[in-house]
């Protein structure tokens, strides 16, 4: 059969391969281990996006006020629960906004009764949500010493806020002054680095053992930097850390599909309303929940790595959080037909865009 191939001069050429063997692909289900699922009305719209495909996500804290202490955690789980469509199952697994007041007898209660499975560390002002986060890592090392002690995982947003760091230099140098003095100092301590956008971050938790492990959103495998910027602003490519040059999304590209258990799906779907995102200060985040296990499909199998998808978006996530893997599967079928996502979905608190890849996504998650 023919199938479309792009030239490095980006013509289009038709040449004759064989039929593709592959058109079907069965994953256990996956799961999404750095999710924005916010609250109320937008929880209730944008929730059935995600229990559609995956059965747990680590859930993020960063709600106004802040998912701080144990009894918040409590009660935006049940929030949570009680907004799971029916018919539908799903765990939220909750997480803690690290705080310089936050109590480590807290933390490490929450942890011992299995409601609370990481603390999310937000350095303040990195990102939507994070001025309550920490200026002073010094101040939260009782913390960070009772985590390491017990084992539970420290989710880092790995970027620094001195205004004197360029913003797309600020994850290489968070590696470099933050994360790894950290990880000497507290060598027991378990850090997932959340979303990495670079080459340095893939390299830098390569190298880092089974204490180490990296999430990986869907938008990050697909956009760089021009999508956002070059012919016009396009605010729904703009989150937090912003996406990099090139060559930063094709190291994020082997990373994820090398199956390298330190590397597992993270999405950080993160909705705002349209008002909010098309704005003078627009917000920071993509919404993905709704096509990312599609263009999932599409990306791995563009780079000759569908047996990996299972890796990254089902086995290697559970492993480091030493959880079992999901019993059920997703199956995926590529068909002629593109798959036609919607543009947008509705919540209460107004419309929600859909990430647009930019492409046709032949790649359809079976009912
Ligand atoms: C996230 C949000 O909107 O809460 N935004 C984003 O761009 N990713 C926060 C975050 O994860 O940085
Ligand atoms: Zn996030």
């Amino acid at each position: 059969m023919a199938l479309q191939a792009r030239q490095p001069s980006g013509n289009e050429v038709r040449i004759a391969l064989p039929a593709d063997p592959m058109k079907t692909l069965s994953i256990r289900r996956p799961d999404d281990w750095h999710l924005h699922l916010r609250d109320g009305a937008m929880l209730r719209a944008v929730l059935p996006e995600t229990t559609r495909h995956f059965a747990r996500a680590i859930i993020m804290p960063n709600l106004v006020p802040p998912v701080v202490t144990a009894a918040d955690a409590v009660a935006y789980r049940d929030r949570i629960l009680a907004a799971i469509p029916d018919g539908a199952t799903f765990e939220p697994l909750m997480t803690l906004y690290l705080t310089e007041g936050t109590d480590p007898a807290d933390v490490a209660a929450a942890a011992a009764c299995g409601l609370v499975k990481a603390v999310k560390l937000y350095p303040a002002g990195a990102t939507t949500n994070s001025s309550s986060g920490v200026r002073d890592l010094t101040r939260v090392m009782p913390v960070l010493e009772k985590m390491a002690e017990i084992g539970l995982p420290l989710c880092t947003h790995g970027e620094v806020t001195t205004p004197e760091v360029d913003i797309f230099d600020r994850e290489a140098v968070f590696i470099d002054t933050v994360l790894d003095p950290l990880r000497r100092r507290l060598p027991e301590l378990r850090v997932v680095m959340e979303h990495i956008t670079t080459e340095e971050g893939a390299a830098y938790a390569a190298e880092g053992g089974e204490t180490l492990g990296a999430t990986i959103t869907t938008h990050h495998l697909i956009i760089n930097r021009n999508h956002i910027l070059a012919g016009g602003i396009r605010p729904h490519y703009y989150c937090l850390p912003v996406a990099k040059r090139e060559k930063h999304r094709l190291a994020l590209r082997r990373a994820a599909t090398s199956g390298n258990p330190r590397y597992f799906l993270g999405t950080d779907s993160a909705p705002h309303v349209d008002a909010l995102k098309e704005h003078a200060c627009g917000c920071a985040g993509c919404f993905t929940a709704t096509n990312t296990m599609p263009l999932l499909a599409h990306v791995f199998e563009e780079d000759g790595a569908l047996d990996q998808l299972e890796a990254f978006a089902s086995l290697n996530g559970p492993a480091f959080y030493r959880l079992p893997v999901n019993k059920d599967v997703l199956r995926l079928e590529k068909r002629p037909e593109p798959n036609a996502f919607p543009e947008k979905i509705a919540s209460g608190a107004g419309p929600v865009t859909v990430f647009d890849p930019g492409f046709p996504v032949h790649w359809h998650v079976l009912p």
